[in-house]
């Protein structure tokens, strides 16, 4: 079981999002726990007021520490230490591979007992810092020893669809999310698709608007469609991402 925490200045919009599709299924199967914090609920002042004016000028807000400190502190009172992360174009990037050693680390780690939900301090436990405007103050990152991933070489306009992107990457790859283990590692950049793209897939009717099924997938020979889709792979992966190609064939 993993336990993903998430700080927010947009609650509704982030539990929505966990509790539909896969997300939703894992959670009311006890694979994953969300726990969602709004962390102007941790500001001081009558207005509420998590963010102020950059020092040394220019334009945009910064969000400041102390929410931000505080609400990390009160969730891992109540939840135990967390693996923690600030949602940042700055940050690491994040991939496949990334997701798989977060979904291996939880694996590795189950709970020891049935009442805890999680032992204090496991890799079970992540905590996704969401941020707005034109970022955190660095100091909040610092004091919490946060590090910091990216979900892609653009800007959003906040962390929240990093973070989502994050729970969802992770939470698909746990055992018992999907209804068929093969599905996580048979995707693009999975086992099967050598990291590589992922094959077409096609499903009834046998023909659509004049297009047909191509025939190896309707002749029951499981090691010529094997072939096929081993060949469409590369054929995509060659086309679209030929980044990929050197991963598919790292001597060649
Ligand atoms: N916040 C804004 N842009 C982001 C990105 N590309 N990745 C992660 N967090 C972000």
């Amino acid at each position: 079981m993993a336990l993903f925490s998430i700080l927010t200045l947009f609650p509704d919009v982030v539990e929505a999002y966990l509790d539909v599709g896969v997300l939703g299924i894992a959670r009311a199967r006890g694979i994953v726990q969300a726990n969602v914090v709004d962390f102007r609920d941790f500001s001081r002042d009558r207005h509420r007021t998590v963010d102020d004016r950059p020092f040394g000028g220019g334009p945009g807000m910064v969000l400041k520490p102390e929410p931000i400190v505080e609400a990390v502190e009160w969730i891992e009172q109540h939840h135990g230490p967390h693996r923690r992360i600030a949602m940042t174009p700055d940050g690491q990037p994040f991939d496949q591979k990334m997701a798989e050693g977060f979904a291996a680390a939880m694996i590795a780690d189950p709970p020891v007992t049935t009442d805890l939900p999680l032992r204090p301090g496991s890799p079970s436990s992540v905590l996704l810092l969401c941020g707005r405007y034109e970022g955190f103050d660095e100091r909040a990152l610092q004091v919490l020893d946060f590090e910091r991933l990216s979900i892609g070489d653009y800007v959003l306009a906040g962390g929240e669809l990093a973070a989502l992107v994050i729970v969802e990457a992770i939470a698909r790859l746990l055992p018992g999310t999907l209804g068929d283990s093969r599905s996580a590692i048979e995707d693009s950049f999975g086992d099967s698709a050598d990291g590589g793209l992922d094959h077409p897939h096609f499903t009834r009717p046998r023909v659509f608007r004049g297009i047909e099924v191509p025939d190896v997938l309707l002749s029951g020979d499981h090691a010529r469609i094997h072939d096929w889709r081993k060949q469409q792979s590369e054929t995509r992966t060659k086309a679209v991402r030929p980044d990929l190609t050197q991963r598919l064939h790292p001597k060649g």
